[in-house]
């Protein structure tokens, strides 16, 4: 039994049509929060749990993405003859040189069990993480981390989830399970989006999952759910008939930024910390 999560799995074809009309030409996922894109955060976050394989399930509209990760010859030139060698470094530093960067089309736009499944390939027979960039989830350790610490305990399938308004249900793939301690619950069924009046609770998943590669094969045989897409959420609650399934009640914070309110709390919240202009963004918020 692999112990050790080595590849991590970001759907990024999707049109984030909740952002528009910022995304009408650009991916979404090169939005910057502060000085980052969305994207970024992510991969940075998988990085930190000891994730060096990084696959991308990309879509036309997303070549940004590709090039954020590549070396960018012209920019490090010009750095290096300007002697702007911290710039430099900060290139540089985006994409290290442990890091590989694998990239995958997702042609049809059927969904993220569909983008999960494009992964195959590239994953293989091992277990593998899957982190949605809209959602920033920012934790010490990373949320990724947590949860690649609980793989190994548990060598199962693990979603993130947090506690939500039943109000919100609709928004999110709902667990219900046995409570195992405060943070895990060890699952007995998962739905995608029930409206509040039917949802069997308010356990909602957040963008991060680790997965056994068994998902794909519930994947192959999932049909269209919700929305009319492959969930990978109709996937999962089939997966745990075979395997034990648990949810992780991560200890961090989640923004949704594929939503502008969330976009614009991720903004204020990172600002006021960021080391550069933090200080003096948060004595401007506090006097305006
Ligand atoms: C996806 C998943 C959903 C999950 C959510 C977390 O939905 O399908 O189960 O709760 O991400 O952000 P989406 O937000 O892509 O509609």
């Amino acid at each position: 039994m692999n112990l050790h999560i080595h590849k991590a799995v970001f759907p990024i074809a999707g049109l984030g049509s909740r952002f528009l009309p910022a995304t009408k030409a650009s991916a979404k996922e090169m939005l910057p929060v502060v000085d980052k894109p969305l994207i970024q955060y992510a991969v940075e976050e998988a990085y930190e749990a000891g994730i060096r394989h990084m696959i991308f399930v990309t879509g036309r509209t997303k070549r940004s993405v590709e090039d954020h990760f590549d070396t960018a010859y012209e920019l490090e030139s010009e750095l290096e003859q300007a002697g702007k060698t911290e710039l430099l470094k900060l290139a540089r530093s985006i994409s290290p040189d442990d890091m590989v960067c694998s990239y995958v089309r997702q042609s049809k736009a059927l969904g993220l069990g569909h983008a999960v499944l494009c992964a195959k390939p590239l994953v293989g027979n091992e277990p593998f993480a899957v982190l949605l960039a809209d959602d920033l989830m920012v934790g010490q350790p990373s949320i990724t981390s947590q949860m690649v610490q609980q793989y190994a305990q548990l060598q199962s399938s693990i979603l993130a989830v947090q506690d939500v308004p039943r109000e919100q249900t609709d928004r999110y793939g709902i667990v219900s399970g046995t409570s195992i301690d405060n943070h895990l619950t060890e699952l007995s069924g998962i739905v995608e989006k029930p409206a509040p009046s039917v949802a069997p609770g308010t356990l909602a998943v957040a963008g991060r999952y680790i997965l056994t590669p068994s998902i794909f094969q519930e994947l192959s045989n999932t049909p269209k759910g919700a929305g009319g897409e492959i969930q990978l959420t109709d996937a999962i609650a089939q997966l745990l008939k075979k395997e034990k399934v648990f949810a992780f009640r991560y200890q961090g914070t989640r923004y949704d930024c594929g939503s502008k309110l969330g976009f614009l709390q991720a903004t204020v919240d990172l600002g006021e910390h960021h080391p550069q202009v933090g200080a003096e963004f948060a004595a401007w918020l506090a006097q305006r």
